[in-house]
């Protein structure tokens, strides 16, 4: 399995690990991410040897710092209506095998919305998760509403939306956001050990567990995604959001042009 945004790292243990690999832009999700993400794990869904995933960025700045601003620029309603991201994190959700998140540096609207689909989110004292979407001039369109208010309750989650507030790590643990922070060097080796104490587990046990566990946590009403899609579209069509993406992305052109000298 190779592809362009991820890398894909087998183990003999009995797990896979997806590294998310555009560190240059703290692994902003593109649509080419989108795409390679969406098949590797119908192909990870397919392989009797993975019995679980770990998931993990490249660089040692972030998990995944958003959706790709430099796209979501010029993404319109016919784009959110695609349901690009809010389907591939369905599509992660469904994943038939315990999936963890190992989580270090930033991981921001999309990247959020991301670990939020994982099973398991586990953080770095450097951690700093949060919903920024608003301040962009968009909301968190692919899961947020109803994924974020699971983990971390109502309040908590409109707060969080509301704001756009970046939360640190040892915030993130006290509410639910993360499971638990561990210091930074021993982020892979506690995801590693947690998937290894699932792995002893009966595997038919664990994944009739996870069924039964989706089914709980009322897990996303098509018609709910869609309505979070149309919103979406809304905002994508705003003058103010084109304001507010031009304006992150004119600072990343004056950096430039100050580098050029
Ligand atoms: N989309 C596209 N590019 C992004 C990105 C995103 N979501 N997040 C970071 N990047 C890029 C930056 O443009 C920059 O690229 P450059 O070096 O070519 O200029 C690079 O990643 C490093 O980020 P930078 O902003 O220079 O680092 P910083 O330490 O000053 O700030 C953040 C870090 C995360 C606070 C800041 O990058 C940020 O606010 N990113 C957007 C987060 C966001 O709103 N995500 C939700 C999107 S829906």
């Amino acid at each position: 399995m190779s592809y362009e945004t991820i890398e894909i790292q087998t183990t003999n243990e009995g797990w896979a690990e997806v590294v998310f690999n555009r560190p240059d832009v703290l692994n902003a999700l593109n649509l080419r991410m989108v795409n390679d993400l969406s098949s590797a794990l119908d192909e990870l869904a397919a392989e009797d040897g993975v019995r679980g995933l770990i998931f993990h960025g490249a660089g040692d700045r972030a998990f995944v710092a958003g959706a790709d601003i430099s796209e979501l620029v010029d993404r319109k309603v016919e784009d959110a209506l695609k349901a690009i991201n809010a389907g591939l994190f369905q599509k992660l959700e469904d994943f038939p095998r315990p999936t963890i998140a190992a989580i270090r540096g930033y991981c921001l609207g999309g990247g959020s919305e991301l670990a939020l689909a994982c099973d398991i989110r586990i953080g770095a004292d450097d951690t700093v998760m949060g919903q920024p979407e608003v301040k962009l001039g968009i909301i968190p369109g692919a899961g947020a509403p109803h994924r974020l208010t699971r983990v971390v309750g109502t309040g908590m989650a409109r707060e969080l939306i509301f704001t756009g507030r970046l939360v640190k790590a040892d915030e993130c643990a006290r509410i639910g956001f993360l499971n638990r922070v561990v210091a930074v060097d021993a982020l892979l080796e506690e995801a590693r050990g947690t998937m290894r104490s699932i792995l002893k587990n009966s595997d038919l046990a664990v994944r009739l567990a996870k069924v039964a566990l989706n089914a709980a946590s009322n897990s996303v009403d098509r018609r709910h995604m869609m309505l979070e899609c149309i919103s979406q579209g809304i905002t994508f069509e705003s003058e103010d959001k084109r304001e507010r993406m031009t304006r992150f992305l004119e600072r990343k052109k004056a950096k430039e042009e100050r580098a050029d000298g």
